[in-house]
């Protein structure tokens, strides 16, 4: 059964006929208070609404209507004018264009010409004399007016928020610094408390200090962009690398990134093979500028960075075991959370990326030089659960050392370092992100020794 008006005496049914005419139909609102405000618009003593009551478009002002999408919507809050008034005769008045919107809609042929809108009815009481359709089509006519300039300004902020962007882009492009890795770090960064930087003083504080140095080595190049191109008021790397060197800042490694991109790992991976084919002499790498050391040097201890650029100040080191000392000496003096941060930045031994080949070029070698990146389906299911007990117990991943042990003996030292306690644990690890950071140095720097491993 078609839905029918539900004004007092408003004979409007949901046809085909009415739908020619251009009459849609509205539920009443879910909100209880306009719903009883439509109610009793409807002049219905003791009327009460259902889900599928509705009222007929003819109930409102034509600024009431949202015509934009393609079903036609009443806007928000509308309530409905008033109820349908009775004609003075009994019989339906027919003036010529209701009579024509009356008639059934030829089947064929079908009219070239788009159907005219529909006109308002008279029968209703908002629209029953000439002066009240006057103001009436003065009203919509400022609709209009108004629904016009707010398209024109809509569509001139669009304009200018496109040009900036396109300028923005541009920029970036020119620059060489719009690249998916940037994107991602930037997005990385998209709530970063930037504010913290603007300087209270002539002094950043040492809050100040530790955010920018976490900033830096999360991303160095969204880093430079920031300082740069957004001018946010962050210090020159050099002087980062003064602050942490000297103990002024302290890195918060617990909110290093979980991964590296995969093109990141993947070029590192052919950097370094490069770079171990072809080792640096010592002086070289005491002559090294800033940004080529920590170039180098960045992975010898997982994707930190930062712990390169904190020994880079203190060159020249008079042999290699001295650079080794003063790694060594920035990891143990970092704090019980920083030294978490560092392990939590090595993968899963047997992981994943190791398979997809988007590990670090050193963290590939090492882990398939000792076999795990051809384990047989019954050594991948244990070393994953072995991988998850290890880090269920202690919160980061199980680091050895693999190029000074080999398969059995690494699945071996997870079964017996699994009940060991926290402390000792983490210290234990530690020990062996020193272990592989000897062998990864002896990678880049040539030494007059002959034991490498
Ligand atoms: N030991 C040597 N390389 C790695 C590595 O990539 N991950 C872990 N967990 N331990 C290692």
């Amino acid at each position: 059964m078609p839905h029918s008006c539900s004004s007092l005496n408003c004979t409007n049914r949901f046809t085909a006929e009415t739908r020619t005419r251009g009459i849609t139909f509205h539920r009443f609102p879910k909100d209880r208070v306009l719903r009883r405000r439509w109610e009793k618009a409807v002049r219905r003593g003791g009327f009460n609404s259902n889900t599928s009551t509705m009222l007929c478009s003819e109930h409102f002002r034509p600024e009431d209507f949202d015509r934009t999408g393609q079903t036609v919507r009443l806007r928000v809050g509308t309530v409905p004018v008033c109820c349908y008034k009775p004609p003075d005769n009994t019989a339906p008045r027919m003036s010529q264009t209701s009579q024509k919107a009356r008639e059934p809609l030829p089947v064929e042929p079908p009219q070239p010409a788009p159907t005219p809108a529909p006109l308002p009815t008279v029968d209703h009481a908002y629209a029953s004399t000439p002066n009240e359709l006057r103001v009436k089509l003065t009203e919509a006519l400022a609709r209009v007016e108004s629904l016009e300039r707010e398209k024109r300004n809509a569509r001139d902020r669009e304009r200018r928020v496109r040009n900036t962007v396109s300028c923005l882009l541009e920029d970036l492009e020119v620059k060489k610094i719009l690249n998916d890795e940037l994107k991602e770090r930037l997005d990385i960064y998209s709530d970063l408390p930037v504010h913290l930087l603007s300087k209270q003083s002539h002094q950043y504080t040492k809050e100040q200090k530790d955010f920018a140095v976490t900033l830096h080595f999360h991303g160095p190049k969204a880093y430079s962009y920031l300082r740069e191109c957004l001018h946010i008021n962050l210090p020159h790397p050099h002087t980062l690398q003064k602050w942490v060197s000297s103990g002024q800042a302290k890195l918060d490694l617990n909110k290093t990134p979980d991964s590296l991109r995969q093109e990141d790992a993947a070029a590192k991976y052919l950097g370094h093979q490069a770079a171990a084919n072809d080792n640096m002499e010592l002086s070289q790498v005491n002559a090294l500028p800033y940004e080529e050391f920590v170039n180098v040097f960045g992975n010898v201890v997982e994707k930190c960075p930062i712990v390169a650029a904190a020994v880079s100040s203190q060159r020249p080191f008079a042999d290699l075991d001295a650079l080794e000392a003063a790694i060594c000496d920035f990891v143990d003096a970092l704090s019980d959370s920083g030294k978490e941060g560092i392990l939590r930045c090595h993968p899963d031994l047997a992981c994943h990326d190791l398979q997809a080949g988007t590990l670090t070029g050193e963290s590939m070698s090492e882990q398939a030089g000792a076999g795990f990146d051809v384990l047989g389906v019954e050594e991948a299911y244990t070393m994953s659960c072995l991988n998850e007990e290890y880090k269920e117990r202690f919160g980061f991943p199980f680091v050895i050392c693999t190029r000074m042990s080999d398969k059995a003996r690494i699945f071996q030292e997870m079964r017996n370092r699994v009940a060991n306690g926290f402390t000792e644990e983490r210290e234990h690890a530690i020990e062996e992100v020193k272990k592989i950071c000897h062998l990864r140095l002896r990678d880049l720097v040539r030494t007059d020794d002959a034991a490498q491993f």
